[in-house]
Parts: C-alpha cells; sequence; structure tokens
C-alpha cells in the first residue's frame, strides 16, 4: 500500500486527478470506478478543468459508481445518480450510455445485484477505481460487521453512517436505511485503487488502516491490504487527527 500525504485537501483532489489523467492518457477507454460523497467532489472540480483548459477526453471512458441507496429515485436530490450528473457527468464529454449506477429501485434487487458485477466483467473489468473511507472504516456501504458481502449487494446502513449522511438531508429519519454496494470481491477485483481521505473525522479509521498490521471485517478498508496496487491519499488533517 503506498500512502501519499499531502498538505491540505486542494493538493489531495489535484493528485487524485492527475492519476486519473494519467491513467486515461494512457487508455482511453479506460473503465473508471467512481465514488460519491463530500471527498471526490475536488477530484471531480479538478477533472472537469482538465477537460474544459487541457482537452482531458472522457469519450471513450466508461465509468461504475461503487454504491446508491435503496429506494429513492434517480432524479431526486440526494440520489447518487443525481449527485453524479451534477457534480460531474454534466460538465465533461462522457457519452451518458456509458456511465453505469447500481439502480436502488431495481424490481428485483438480488438478480440486479448479479447483473451489474456481470456487467463490470464484461466491460473488461475497472482499471482504476476510487474510493472514500467512511469514518467507521467502511468502503462504499460495506459496513463493519462480523462479515462483508464479497458481491455487489443490498446492505443496512450503521447508525454511525445514517449519523455522517444525515448532513445532505432534511433530517436523520429520511436518510434510507439501506443501499445496494458494490461488495469487497467487486471492489478487489479494480487492477488499482486509490483511496482519498482528508479531514480529522476521518483520522481514526486511516491511523488504524496505516498501522497495516491486521485484517478485520470491522475496518472494512483493511482488506485492501490484500490488494496489489493501492494509493492512499490524504491530507495532514486525516493524517495527524
Ligand atoms: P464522504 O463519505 O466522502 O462524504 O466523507 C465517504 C464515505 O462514507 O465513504
Amino acid at each position: 500500500m503506498k500512502v501519499i500525504i499531502e498538505k491540505d485537501y486542494e493538493r489531495l483532489s489535484k493528485v487524485a486527478a492527475n492519476i486519473v489523467k494519467d491513467e486515461i492518457e494512457k487508455k482511453p477507454n479506460l473503465i473508471l470506478g467512481l465514488a460519491t460523497g463530500s471527498t471526490p467532489e475536488g477530484m471531480y472540480k479538478e477533472l472537469i478543468r482538465m477537460h474544459k483548459e487541457e482537452g482531458l477526453d472522457f469519450s471513450q471512458v466508461t465509468t461504475f459508481n461503487l454504491d446508491e441507496y435503496v429506494g429513492i429515485d434517480k432524479d431526486h436530490p440526494n440520489s447518487y445518480h443525481y449527485f453524479m450528473k451534477n457534480i460531474f457527468f454534466d460538465h465533461i464529454n462522457i457519452d451518458p450510455n456509458n456511465t453505469f449506477i447500481p439502480d436502488g429501485t431495481a424490481e428485483n434487487p438480488e438478480e440486479y445485484c448479479k447483473e451489474y458485477d456481470k456487467l463490470i466483467e464484461d466491460k473488461g473489468g475497472i482499471d482504476l477505481q476510487i474510493l472514500g473511507i467512511g469514518e467507521n472504516g467502511h468502503i462504499a456501504f460495506n459496513e463493519p460487521d462480523e462479515y462483508l458481502n464479497l458481491n455487489t449487494s443490498i446492505v443496512k446502513l450503521t447508525e454511525s453512517t445514517i449519523q455522517a449522511n444525515s448532513r445532505f438531508f432534511d433530517s436523520l429519519d429520511q436518510v434510507p436505511k439501506t443501499a445496494i454496494t458494490m461488495g469487497i470481491g467487486s471492489i478487489m477485483k479494480a487492477k488499482k485503487i486509490i483511496l482519498l481521505a482528508n479531514g480529522k473525522k476521518k483520522a481514526k479509521a486511516i491511523r488504524e488502516l496505516l498501522k497495516q498490521d491486521k485484517l478485520t471485517t470491522q475496518l472494512p478498508a483493511s482488506m485492501l491490504l490484500l490488494h496489489p496496487d493501492v494509493t492512499v491519499i490524504i491530507d495532514e488533517e486525516a493524517y495527524e487527527g
């Protein structure tokens, strides 16, 4: 696991965007795994700038998002579909037909989860996966538990995640309690992974991860220690706490 510590969020976002840019330049039809949340917003902003000012070309790129709430419509302002369109896709030259986000309203969720993993495989697998990390050490919506799902699954969100995500909703009880998420196995199949974390709130999870001494389902991000190509990019606050 390679660890890069940047002075602040702006630097972290630029370093992450540069890695994405390099990968797209090496392989214009990159299969890119994307994350939502506050963490990657700066990286998306920088990628939009690179597209507008430097001609970074997304026309052949395919994206797969990690997760989505269950029971929220695609056009709901708190859906991850809405977030991705609003924050990123609408500002670059990606073909909307090449952007995939789990459908939290699928009629047959179990079948749908299998199809999502199969679609990733059929497209050749994820080349580069972007991850954030939860305050509780989750990656995507793989929450600390006795076991972790290997494949894309429907999961219950923990109190800690519901609490953390309530900042985007009018009240705590409006936050969905279940989500659809790529599993740990789906994520680990990515050829290259970048995990981003900024701010004091992430320091505890990052401290545990950077000990690099044990795997535990109580810190889902620790599974990344088994992956051969992970870069953790953090700011000083997430490093020092
Ligand atoms: P955040 O969420 O980027 O909004 O902090 C990250 C996560 O929960 O994985």
